[in-house]
């Protein structure tokens, strides 16, 4: 007997059994718009690892800002992109972030086994590219891309096709949701505070945090006071203010109260420029006011761009950073050169993190220093929903998680009708081979 077409969501098979198909969270062309309309639930088949790759059953997946871009089809069509390269697909399953179980592996993985408990990071890259082979961090490779958006069989999804080098221990005291929920945001705030030394926060360091209460800005505040430097969060309403206070923000500032955003006013128009840097004035009045005294922030944690670019730069210490990961706003960020060169600031751009950096925030975690932050839990029917609400920032403080093969939330371990991991492991770990023919004769 084959084993079934598909298992149900929240269901989880005898480990190391391959159904031949699976429920994902899909997204396709012709569905590009607003996320609540573009994501539909699917049946596809379940993808089977090549050499050096592993399938991992996803238990629950984090939802980040990229699949709202991939969701909208801009500024990039996924899709299109991948069959350039002649990927066979004519649809995405995105998700950057997943907690889950190491389900089968290809030949030559020894980097983890079937069974192994994991959270997913979410740079792939080329160990032999050139660049790499060369000496380039892995993520800044020409072969670097992201899991889940550039690369398809992400974690909205009960199975995903990752790398070895993706799978991290899972911390074993955070609930599979909790656990999905950090590692996107989380390694990409760590590279920006601690990738691009000299500008490595460190003790005494102010930091201006924008989008203090979102998933970025909440990894920031944490990673920041981690290092001793002090962080000064903006957001834009009082309950996203007391989030940061609550997770360690010294002081807020509401970007509301100010009204200067967007790009520079031509230089040349005098009265538009003055009421650009008075507006920019205040608010680093504003920011001294919160750090309690006249020091301006040695880094500058952005991802708003355009809207706040111009600030930032204006903001930023002689001699310090800006350091930017996104262009939430839009991508015309304007930069004043003469404040610039002038007080020698750098303006740095950074792209998510390598796997020493992606282990070094998951350590963190592990011990606990790090929160993953969560904040709302929700079935995989709600990608659409949780994408929208981000869309339009609307959606709680922190970080948002969906369930895939786990039953409920707050379970850290299988569920306990099923057993322990630990002891449904089986020793010696079934090999891919071993898998795919139960898949073919087995149940699921
Ligand atoms: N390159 C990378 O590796 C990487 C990694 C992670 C994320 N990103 C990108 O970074 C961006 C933020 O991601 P996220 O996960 O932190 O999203 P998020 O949870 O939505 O948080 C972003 C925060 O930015 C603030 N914000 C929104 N519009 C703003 C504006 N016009 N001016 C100032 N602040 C604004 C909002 O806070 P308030 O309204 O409270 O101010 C919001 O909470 C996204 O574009 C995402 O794609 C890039």
């Amino acid at each position: 007997m084959g084993s079934p077409a598909v298992i149900d969501l929240g269901r989880i098979p005898s480990l190391g059994v391959l159904p031949r198909r699976m429920l994902a969270a899909v997204v396709r062309q012709e569905r590009y718009g607003e996320p609540e309309q573009a994501f539909a639930l699917e049946e596809v088949a379940v993808p089977r690892p090549k050499d050096g790759q592993v399938l991992v059953l996803v238990m629950a997946a984090g939802i980040n800002y990229n699949n709202v871009w991939a969701a909208l089809g801009q500024p990039m069509d996924v899709i299109a992109a991948r069959q350039r390269k002649g990927a066979p697909e004519d649809f995405h399953i995105g998700g950057s972030d997943a907690s889950g179980i190491v389900w089968a592996v290809g030949r030559g993985v020894s980097e983890v086994q079937v069974g192994d408990p994991v959270v997913l990071s979410c740079c792939q890259f080329d160990p032999n590219a050139a660049d790499v082979r060369a000496g380039a961090d892995p993520i800044s490779s020409s072969s670097a891309r992201i899991w889940g958006y550039e690369a398809n069989y992400g974690s909205f999804a009960q199975f995903t096709l990752v790398e070895p080098y993706q799978c991290l221990p899972k911390p074993p005291h955070l609930t599979w949701e909790e656990a999905a929920a950090y590692m996107l945001v989380g390694a990409t705030a760590y590279r920006q505070l601690r990738g691009w030394p000299p500008h490595r926060v460190e003790a005494g360091d102010p930091v201006l945090i924008w989008g203090g209460a979102g998933g970025l800005g909440s990894m920031a505040i944490q990673l920041v006071k981690e290092f001793g430097g002090i962080p000064i969060a903006v957001v834009s309403s009082q309950d996203r203010a007391d989030y940061c206070r609550r997770l360690g923000a010294q002081g807020v500032l509401d970007r509301n109260e100010f009204d200067h955003w967007g790009r520079l006013p031509s230089l040349d128009d005098a009265t538009a420029f003055g009421s650009w840097l008075a507006g920019a004035q205040a608010f680093g009045r504003r920011f001294w006011e919160e750090l309690g005294e006249r020091r301006n922030p040695r880094i500058v944690f952005e991802h708003a761009g355009e809207a706040t670019l111009p600030t930032s730069i204006y903001l930023c210490a002689n001699d310090g950073m800006v350091v930017i990961c996104a262009g939430t706003s839009g991508y015309a960020g304007d930069v004043d050169l003469r404040y610039l060169w002038m007080r020698q600031k750098r303006l740095q751009g950074s792209h998510f993190a390598n796997p020493q950096q992606c282990a070094a925030l998951n350590d963190l975690v592990c011990q606990g220093r790090i929160d993953p932050c969560l904040s709302r839990t929700e079935p995989l029917s709600q990608v659409g929903a949780c994408h929208q609400w981000m869309h339009e920032n609307r959606h709680p403080p922190g970080n948002m998680a969906v369930l895939v093969g786990a039953p409920r939330p707050g379970l850290t371990d299988l569920p306990p009708e099923l057993g322990s991991l630990a002891d449904a492991r089986p020793t010696p770990r079934p090999t891919l081979e071993a898998a795919l023919s139960q898949a073919q004769g087995g149940r699921a």
